[in-house]
């Protein structure tokens, strides 16, 4: 099957904009492809090259090096067109149209049928949850509703991929959760999403892989659990005694603590944890829970950037 997405070794230099002399290399030999149905969440602080990546797939600017295939041609390519969606990093809506005016220009603009086009609108207003405001103005929505424009002109036409920069940015907790639902719904009715965030918590639990570009270069690509390196992971056991024992246990455990009434043992790694947990069992100790745990996403990119500061990697 055809990818929605396909990198490979793609470059991007600019020119400085104010030194003639001096070159800029947005994006490093970036490879990288998606599955259809899956969603990619693209993360990177700002100016690690999300930005130029995207335009580069929508056939806005062309790489320096390097092949992009979207559903197997050429980026911009007309036909591939119809079949994406895109939200760019601040849409701009004419603040004097109503939001059903606005999908309906959008909607035509991408080729939909007159007949069926408010039928259409009313639709994926319904699915970002702007029907009720559709014959309002721009002019009185929050940054979050225009935000779900932004999105609903993305999906109007039924896109089969849909590519989001930044569509969280902004945007307070309930509004990034009710981006979130969208781009799952999207999911869920098949389509392929990419989007880009440089706040990790708005990738995890809603990516199937996560891509995450560093200074233009790719730093990993997989899903979470593919990307926590095992020496990540941080085991713990929870254990609760007789309140008797309590000096017992102290003295039988470097470094034991206390968190609300029970004991919590960390461990260096998972054959400390198998003979620290053998001795909580033998001693004769309840154990609460003794299982190992995942980094977040933030934590993972925060150490692998640490390590590369400090030339580890
Ligand atoms: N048109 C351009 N001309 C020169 N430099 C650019 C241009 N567009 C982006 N850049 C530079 O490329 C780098 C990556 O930018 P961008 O892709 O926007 O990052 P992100 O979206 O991850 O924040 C930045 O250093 C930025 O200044
Ligand atoms: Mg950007």
């Amino acid at each position: 099957m055809v990818k929605p997405i396909e990198l490979k070794n793609v470059r991007k230099v600019f020119n400085h904009p104010m030194k003639v002399w001096s070159k800029i290399e947005s994006v490093k030999d970036l490879s990288f492809s998606m599955e259809q149905g899956e969603i990619i969440g693209f993360v990177g602080h700002n100016g690690a090259g999300k930005t130029t990546t995207i335009k580069m797939i929508m056939g806005f600017i062309k790489p320096t090096a390097g092949e992009i295939s979207v559903f197997g041609k050429k980026p911009g390519d007309r036909e591939v067109k119809s079949k994406i969606g895109f939200l760019p990093e601040r849409p701009y809506f004419y603040s004097e149209l109503t939001a059903m005016e606005v999908l309906k220009y959008f909607g035509r603009l991408s080729g939909i049928s007159s007949s069926v086009l408010t039928g259409k609108a009313e639709n994926v207003l319904k699915k970002v949850g702007l029907f009720e405001d559709r014959n309002r103005k721009l002019a009185s929505y929050s940054k979050g509703m225009l935000q779900r424009i932004g999105l609903a002109q993305a999906i109007i036409h039924d896109p089969e991929l849909v590519i989001m920069d930044e569509p969280m940015s902004g945007l307070d907790p309930i509004g990034r959760k009710e981006v979130k639902d969208i781009i799952r719904g999207l999911k869920r009715d098949g389509r392929s999403v990419i989007f880009s965030s440089h706040i990790l918590s708005d990738i995890e639990n809603l990516s199937d892989r996560v891509l995450i570009i560093e200074h233009g270069k790719l730093k990993s690509f997989g899903s979470l659990h593919e990307i926590i390196r095992p020496e990540d992971v941080r085991y713990s056991i929870e254990f609760s005694c007789d309140k008797s024992m309590k000096d017992a246990v102290f003295a039988l455990f470097d470094g034991v603590r206390i968190v609300s009434d029970r004991f919590v043992l960390d461990c260096a790694d998972i054959s400390d944890f198998n003979s620290k947990l053998a001795e909580v069992v033998g001693k004769g100790y309840t154990v609460l829970n003794a299982a190992g745990s995942y980094p977040s996403l933030e934590e993972i990119v925060f150490k692998e950037i640490r390590e590369e500061e400090n030339g580890q990697r």
